[in-house]
């Protein structure tokens, strides 16, 4: 056991605009042993979010920061290889918060407690479509969104892994649906196999004019994953009774100062509508019910979803710079080179 080596990238400088290699530095050591009640995790695919930007700066937040010299947080699903653990055996399956690195020991609890992966489904949709991104678009959907037949709803990084699942989730309840997201080719999935109603590039075409074409009756919902313009943009087009779900605000975690809120935020009073942020950690009390929920439309057929997984521990920083430049297609997961 102690003959292992453990690669990880530690946060070696708090980011100043772009996150990216330069804020992390590669260090091997020793892998760590379990001590009793305690497992060891050789992780096997990491997961990539947005949030980790965020977990990166000194600042009060849902969680707390990622101390400098500390591995860089991060979900991850992996098979245990030794456990003192009396809830986990070798060999297991285990989604957690690994971090970046090849091993990690824990006592199984934290805020994602460890998990085991749950029989028959493939290890990365813990991460993805059954994990934080699916149960995020699920929870800020249905509980924030309150979606009613026939209304409009409107998702921004539409094409995204949370942005993907709400829209479909909206068009199961019977919504007409219109995604924002960046280029023709994430447009053309969101109106081909996602079945979205329409779709507005953003990088291409003018938003607003587009939404004044796509949503002639105005916005019922509007689950946002990026802010800014966008927000602006849509909070015009809001109808009465709309709800505003602020799910992130992904424009804006790399600036260098925070740019000014949408300045059309009366519209809220004119429209006598609700804008509300959450944080899925909240739900995690109810999650076997929204898995549930999520397994039966991806066997109807109801619900896809795509992963782009990146290889190769040395690429680990590099693929979360990814999230920010629209390089994904679907959720962003990496696999460690040597892990199975
Ligand atoms: N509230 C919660 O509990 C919670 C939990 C999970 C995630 N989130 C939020 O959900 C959002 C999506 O996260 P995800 O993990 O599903 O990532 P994702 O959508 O799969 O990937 C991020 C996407 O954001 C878009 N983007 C990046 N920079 C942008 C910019 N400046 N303007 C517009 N779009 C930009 C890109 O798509 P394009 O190519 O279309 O630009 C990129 O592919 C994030 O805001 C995240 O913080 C919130």
């Amino acid at each position: 056991m102690g003959a292992r080596t453990n690669r990880q990238w530690l946060l070696a400088k708090r980011p100043e605009g772009m996150v990216g290699e330069h804020n992390f530095e590669c260090v091997e050591r020793p892998a760590p042993e379990p001590a009793e009640g305690e497992v060891l995790v050789r992780n096997v695919y990491l997961s990539f979010d947005p949030t980790q930007r965020g977990w990166m700066e000194d600042r009060e937040s849902y969680m707390p920061p990622v101390r400098i010299g500390e591995p860089m947080r991060a979900g991850s699903v992996g098979r245990v290889v030794a456990s003192r653990h009396p809830g986990f055996a070798e060999g297991d399956w285990v989604q957690g918060t690994g971090g970046w690195q090849d091993y990690f020991v824990t006592d199984g609890g934290g805020p994602v407690p460890l998990s085991k992966v749950p029989e028959g489904v493939p290890p990365t949709y813990v991460l993805s479509v059954l994990g934080v991104t699916g149960l995020t678009a699920y929870f800020g959907f249905l509980d924030l969104g309150v979606p009613q037949p026939g209304e409009t709803v409107l998702v921004s990084g539409a094409a995204g892994a949370t942005g993907s699942v709400a829209g479909q989730i909206a068009r199961i309840k019977g919504c007409r649906v219109i995604g924002i997201a960046g280029g023709a080719e994430k447009c053309a999935w969101l109106t081909g196999p996602a079945r979205f109603d329409a779709a507005i590039d953003y990088r291409n075409e003018d938003v607003r004019q587009r939404l004044a074409e796509t949503c002639p009756d105005r916005i019922n919902i509007f689950f946002d994953n990026v802010g800014g313009d966008i927000l602006e943009a849509a909070l015009d087009h809001i109808a009465l009774h709309a709800r505003v779900v602020l799910c992130g605000g992904i424009s804006a975690y790399n600036a260098t100062t925070p740019p000014p809120g949408p300045r059309n935020l009366l519209n809220l009073i004119i429209m006598r509508a609700r804008m509300e942020g959450f944080i899925v950690l909240d739900y995690y009390d109810r999650a076997g019910a929204a898995v549930k929920d999520l397994l039966g439309w991806i066997e109807s057929g109801e619900l896809i979803h795509e992963e782009d997984v990146q290889e190769g521990f040395t690429n680990i920083p590099a693929t979360l710079t990814r999230l920010f430049t629209g390089q994904n297609r679907g959720k962003q997961l990496l696999k460690i080179d040597g892990a199975e």
